[in-house]
Order: structure tokens, then sequence, then C-alpha cells
């Protein structure tokens, strides 16, 4: 696997890469790697001739400083699990590579940013949009693969693919998660023992909702999410949603055969997860 740390290099090894003709899948992640990102990697490496991941902590993204300052950073472990996934290309630029100086472009995604995470957490999606464009710029990938974890992400990648014009195929990868049912996620590294025992209630309660969805109701659904994590006090429940599983907007009704997601975001003492479920109503 080969390391790059600069723009000009990375540029020039797609530019050759797409010159004689070969194929590049591109993962973006932001490090502190586990399955659910080699999982890509994997697919990645199955389906093209060259795969290129990234590893960057993106500031922008960031709107709280703890949680930036605290993310965890094992490149070095990273770079070895990448190299046996048999990626091609470690991507490692420095936040001084990618932003010499402030960036000043605004991206507004309308409706789709005004919901759930968009809605919680300020100016995220605009540095997801603003790195995961210039991430496109420099590797040139054919395909681009991004995780149902983050749902929302992946429809405001999609909206920038769509409106942007960018010449690339995106994969949404399904989510991985532990033996217990936890999402994988890079943030569960800073979980102590104690709240990665109760951290897999959080995929209980979407299947529950499923459950209470699928023979119920929709209220039905979301006030028993609601009640079922009240029986555990140290789980602070931000939001639970029911959505559409595209456009993200919440439901009044269901029909059957609609694409459905459900999406919550919870803290566990400081650390903060989020998981979701799609589901096609019966
Ligand atoms: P990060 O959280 O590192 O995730 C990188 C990719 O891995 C994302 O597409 C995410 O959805 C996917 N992923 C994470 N956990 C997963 C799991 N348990 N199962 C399947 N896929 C999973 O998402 C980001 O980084 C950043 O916002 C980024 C897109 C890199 C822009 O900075």
């Amino acid at each position: 696997m080969k390391q790059i740390t600069t723009i000009n290099e990375m540029r020039a090894e797609a530019e050759k890469l797409r010159l004689a003709g070969k194929r590049i899948g591109f993962v973006p992640t932001m490090g502190a790697l586990h399955e659910g990102h080699l999982e890509l990697i994997r697919a990645s490496v199955a389906e093209n001739d060259v795969t290129v991941c990234s590893i960057f902590v993106n500031p922008t993204q960031f709107n709280n400083a703890e949680d930036f300052r605290l993310y965890p950073r094992i490149e070095q472990e990273d770079a070895v699990m990448l190299e046996n996934a048999r990626c091609t290309y470690l991507f490692l630029p420095a936040a001084a590579e990618m932003y010499p100086a402030p960036a000043k472009v605004n991206f507004n995604f309308g409706e789709l940013e005004t919901v759930m995470e968009g809605a919680h957490r300020p100016g995220h999606f605009n540095g997801v949009a603003l790195i995961v464009s210039k991430l496109f710029h420099v590797v040139q990938p054919h395909k681009a693969y991004f995780g149902q974890k983050d749902l929302q992400q992946y429809a405001i990648i999609k909206q920038l693919v769509t409106d942007l014009d960018f010449n690339l195929n995106l994969v949404r990868f399904p989510i991985v998660r532990e033996k217990s049912g936890l999402a994988m996620s890079s943030r569960n590294r800073r979980l102590t023992p104690e709240q990665l025992e109760i951290a897999p209630e959080l995929y209980k309660t979407l299947c529950l909702a499923e459950e209470k969805l699928q023979n119920g109701s929709l209220s039905e659904a979301k006030s028993a999410a609601e009640a079922y994590l009240k029986n555990y006090p140290e789980i602070k429940l931000e939001y639970f949603e029911i959505a559409d599983a595209n456009t993200l907007q919440p439901l009044t009704e269901l029909k059957p055969g609609h694409e459905v997601a459900l999406c919550l975001a919870a803290f566990l003492g400081e650390i903060r997860l989020i998981d979701n479920l799609v589901l096609v109503v019966k």
C-alpha cells in the first residue's frame, strides 16, 4: 500500500491511473478503523482495480471542539488494517494541506439538513460536503463507498453528486454490527466497559420499533421506542424519528412498500452515538 500525504501527489497518481484505464474505488474515512470501514474497503477492492482510503479527521464537520480533540487517532494501526484488507493507497493529508486557509464556500441542502443530524449538529453537513467535494476532486474515483450507518450523510452526498455532476457512482453499504447488535463506530472506543454493555440497547430499541411499526402504527412505534429507553437512565435519547429513507423527512402515515428509516441519536455520558434501521412497510 502506498501512503500519500499531499494533494499534488494524490492527484497526479489518480490521473496516471485514469490514463492507464484503471478503475478507482474510494473510501473516505476519519480513521480509527473498525470492521465497518474494512467491509467498505473490501467491497471496493473486489469491485475496482485500485482502492484509495483517505483518513482525515475533518475539523470543519465537528460542531463540538471536545469531540474533535478526543476523536481517536491511531494512523499506524489503521495503516496495518488497510494493508491487510489489500487497500492500494492511503491518502493521509494534514489539516494544513486540506485547509491552507479557512474555506469560504457554503452549502445549503434545504430540508435534507433541517432534520435529525442536521438539526442537532449545526454546520456538520456543510463540513462534510466541503471535505467530500475536495476529496472527490483530488482522488477522482469512479466509485465511492459510504455506510448506511450515516444515512443522512449518504443522502446529502447523493444530492451533492447530483447537483455538482460528480462523475462517479455511489454505494450505500449496509450497517456492520457487533454480535451484540451495536453498530460499529470509531466513537465506541471511547465508551467505558459499563457503557459498552448498555449501548446495544439502542439497536434493540430500533428492532422493537420495527416490530411495532409492522404490526401496529407509526405512533405506537415511536412511543414504544421512547418508553423502552426510559428503562436505561444512562442513555439520554436526543431524537427518535421515523422518516422516509430517501428524503429523511418525518412521516405521518405508512404506505405498504414504502422504504422507511427508523433513526436515533443518543448520549452515553459524553459520547454521542447514532443508529438506524431501514425497512419496507408490509
Ligand atoms: P467515518 O465516521 O470514519 O466513516 C467512514 C465511512 O464508514 C462512512 O461512510 C460511514 O458511514 C462508514 N461506516 C462507519 N461505521 C459503519 C458501520 N458500522 N457499518 C458500515 N459503514 C460504516 O463518515 C465519515 O467518517 C466522515 O463524515 C467522512 C465521510 C469521511 C467525511 O469526513
